[in-house]
């Protein structure tokens, strides 16, 4: 059969309101244009993110149901840690509430001011916990990942000759840790090589330097590899993964994502004193180490999770869902970052609306339009997400990119959804001549994007 199907049906299900664009224009306004102050009623399909969004399937909420509430020692703690095991082969596993908890453990153990960690292309969280310890992130993209335009297999791969570079010249010494993001979110959702992965692990033991995978999308990551990537075709998604984990010495994991589940993450290393550290950095702010922040549902929900990401048919279907919307808009004339990414297709704003300038926010535009027309609400991963605000001057760095994110939720949508989205996406952009840029008005000195509020520099909603 040529059509891939949902492989699975649907027993319980959530009403979706509708609302007209008048009403949705105002709501907008209310929010002030920022579609994370959006009540999630209000939305119609939310591609905002797909962490912790996930449907989660009968054999999970069985586990839910399992779930031992002890506070030391519960057995769901070992089914949890059993499931990391055999599928990742670290030996420590330490649960956290989300990714980001593990990221702050980690970096707070091996980082201290003056260090400097590269990544291919480091999370917006993941960049924040480096910064908090002093260290500086810095990211080394390969540079076939950079033009939006040009399709390459494995765009989230790493610059191996600047990360030789950089620990030549600046000396192991400064670089406490080489973390590689799989798939590269930042960068699009795009995939990172098994070739890349070994040379970048075989560069950090040759200097001596721990390399970490900030792993939150890993069997998305290892499908693109066994499709995409010569010898690797006949392998297995288990024996893929294995080996890109057995090339580092730990990683950071957001179970919202791989994990199919609501809440949930872990950091699972090798290194038996660094691991103590760590738990008892657990214990502080997260909980005692059998648990880490989550209750023993949670990790039964993540244990079955791990497992059923690694399926084919699911991992089929899912790649099959992001590229047919890819696909779609980007025939109907929508640039997109080619080839779609493993969890999210990205329209190119700067190149959809070369008449708005980048320091005129054309993504958030994109954004905003996007919930007008349709009721979709996506993310804006550009100026407003990475640009850099001067505190004295206020003078304002765009990001190298404007990209506009729409993230599917994993087993949630389904194909008339997507056509949906498909439909009000080229209707936007069939009028995108008439559309200006935007303004913002408020906003945080870190991590911005989540509040700030912002005016439209054009007749809003008129078009
Ligand atoms: N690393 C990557 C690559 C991520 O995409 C995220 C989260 C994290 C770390 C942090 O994990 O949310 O569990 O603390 N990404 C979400 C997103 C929020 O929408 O892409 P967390």
């Amino acid at each position: 059969m040529k059509t891939i199907i949902e492989p699975f049906r649907i027993r319980t299900v959530e009403p979706i309101r509708m609302t007209t664009q008048g009403e949705r224009r105002g709501l907008l306004e209310k929010a002030g244009y920022n579609p994370f102050l959006l009540r999630s009623d209000d939305v119609l399909l939310d591609l905002l993110t797909d962490s912790g969004t996930s449907a989660m399937s009968a054999e999970q909420w069985a586990g839910i149901q399992r779930g031992d509430e002890s506070y030391a020692g519960s057995p769901s703690f070992y089914r949890f840690e059993k499931a990391v095991h055999e599928i990742f082969g670290f030996e420590h596993v330490i649960p956290t509430h989300q990714g980001r908890a593990a990221e702050r453990i980690l970096f707070s153990t091996l980082c201290k001011p003056g260090d400097i960690v590269p990544n291919n292309t480091h999370f917006d969280t993941t960049r924040a916990n480096v910064q908090a310890t002093g260290a500086t992130p810095l990211d080394l993209p390969a540079p076939h990942g950079l033009d939006p335009a040009v399709p390459h297999p494995f765009k989230g791969d790493m610059d191996t000759d600047r990360l030789v570079e950089l620990l030549e010249t600046e000396g192991p010494e400064r670089v406490p840790v080489v973390m590689v993001t799989i798939t590269n979110n930042t960068g699009g959702g795009q995939p990172v090589s098994l070739a890349n992965l070994r040379e970048v692990s075989r560069i950090c033991r040759d200097f001596g330097v721990p390399f970490y995978i900030d792993a939150c999308r890993f069997a998305e990551n290892a499908w693109f590899i066994k499709q995409r990537e010569e010898g690797q075709g006949e392998r297995t998604i288990p024996e893929i993964v294995r080996e890109i984990f057995s090339l580092a010495d730990g990683c950071t994991m957001s179970a919202k994502k791989d994990g199919l589940a609501n809440i949930g993450g872990f950091l699972a290393l090798n290194d038996e004193s660094l691991a103590r550290r760590e738990k008892n950095l657990l214990i502080l702010t997260e909980g005692f180490p059998t648990y880490g922040g989550l209750a023993g549902r949670d990790l039964e929900a993540i244990a079955v999770g791990l497992h059923e990401v690694l399926e084919e048919d699911y991992l089929e279907y899912r790649h099959a869902s992001v590229r047919y919307l890819g696909e779609a808009i980007s025939e109907g004339g929508v640039p997109i970052m080619q080839p779609p990414g493993g969890h999210a297709v990205y329209i190119d704003a700067a190149a959809l609306l070369p008449h708005v300038p980048p320091l005129e926010l054309p993504g958030q535009t994109v954004v905003c339009e996007l919930y007008l027309e349709g009721g979709i609400r996506c993310v804006e991963v550009g100026t407003v997400m990475f640009g850099s605000r001067d505190p004295d001057t206020g003078e304002e760095t765009p990001a190298s990119m404007e990209l506009v994110r729409l993230a599917l939720p994993r087993r949630v949508y389904t194909q008339s959804h997507v056509d949906y989205m498909v439909e009000a996406i080229l209707s936007f952009a069939d009028r995108r001549e008439s559309v200006g840029g935007f303004r913002m008005v408020e906003q945080e000195p870190v991590l911005r994007h989540f509040t700030a509020r912002f005016e439209p520099l054009y007749e809003f909603g008129t078009g």
